[in-house]
């Protein structure tokens, strides 16, 4: 395992030694949001347990980002449960794993989807990626290199725990975006992704997205339990990035097969991605601004 992680790391150094000039590249401790030439930001997003929100936030935060101008590609790299087309409503031909084959490349599998969302598809038959040789996984990763020339963030949607596939992708990406709900087991299952994170020495940002809290007291708990445990026992320093309210629009868009920012882009979810956003390329911590639906939640709340 050990011995994947670092030579997708190596390869990955190497791409960044070669591609961005020997200049530094944007990292949210710097808080700067200009694209550097070849320095594609990326930020791997996964997660102890499935069903959390991860490929819900991928997609609307390439959405907001993309509307703020950033150009972003979204890899699909969920091995079990490929969804980012699902989500978009599309389907695509050719997938992540067909650039092991020889006579196709990036412009093939870079899908232009709707809302601005460019994407390179896990499909299907991803569960037998753990099967490609050596010099395949390479082939993939180099080929993958060249995004960099077509974004300014790359987000990789790793799918849930710490299977070997999902693991690689993390070690390789350059910031990690932990998604956690306030369950109990979303909780333990983040601090178990945690410890393998500790075990092969990761050394990148980690940030911590609640999904689906009722309110910012829960949020904030939610948050401080886990990055707590994680300095205490493993003697790692997290970051919060901020939260995501649970809001039943978001359970809308998935079945009508339309991504909330386009779909209920004035929801409290949608506001809350759209702070993620800002404070993902700002450095800063997010602030959401939750109008009068917001009002009416907490007024509501505290009634009873
Ligand atoms: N903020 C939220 N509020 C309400 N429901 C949510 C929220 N985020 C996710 N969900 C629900 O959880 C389901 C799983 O989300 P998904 O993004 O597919 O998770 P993952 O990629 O982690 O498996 C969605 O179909 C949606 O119904
Ligand atoms: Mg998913």
């Amino acid at each position: 395992m050990e011995d994947q992680a670092t030579r997708l790391r190596k390869l990955v150094e190497r791409k960044i030694s070669g591609g961005a000039g020997g200049l530094q590249k944007e990292t949210a401790q710097g808080g700067t949001s200009m694209p550097l030439p070849g320095g594609a930001r990326v930020i791997a997003v996964t997660s102890g347990k499935g069903g959390v929100g991860k490929t819900n936030l991928t997609v609307n935060l390439a959405i907001a980002l993309g509307k703020k101008g950033k150009r972003v590609i979204i890899v699909d790299a969920d091995l079990g449960t490929a969804n980012v087309d699902v989500l978009l409503g599309t389907s695509s031909r050719n997938t992540l794993l067909s650039l092991a084959r020889e006579n196709v490349q990036l412009e093939d599998v870079l899908i232009r989807g709707p809302y601005g969302v460019s994407y390179i598809s896990g499909g299907s038959g991803m569960e037998h990626a753990g099967e490609l040789t050596v010099m395949q996984r390479q082939m993939i990763f180099s080929k993958l290199s060249a995004c960099d020339e077509w974004a300014d963030i790359i987000l990789v949607d790793t799918g849930a725990g710490v299977g070997r596939n999902v693991l690689d992708f993390i070690m390789a990406s350059d910031e990690v975006l932990l998604v956690i709900t306030p369950e109990p087991t979303a909780l333990t299952d983040g601090y178990a992704v945690l410890k393998s994170y500790r075990q092969l020495e990761a050394t990148q940002p980690i940030r911590l997205v609640v999904n689906r809290v009722y309110d910012m007291v829960e949020s904030t708990e939610t948050a401080s339990k886990l990055i707590c445990t994680a300095e205490r026992f493993l003697h790692m320093e997290l970051k919060s990035l901020g939260f995501v309210f649970d809001d039943a629009s978001m359970m809308k868009a998935v079945r009508r097969q339309v991504p909330l920012l386009a779909a209920y882009p004035d929801s409290l979810a949608a506001k809350c991605v759209e702070a993620l956003a800002n404070s993902l390329l700002s450095g800063r911590p997010q602030r959401v601004k939750l109008g009068w639906q917001g009002f009416l939640r907490k007024f509501f709340h505290n009634m009873h």
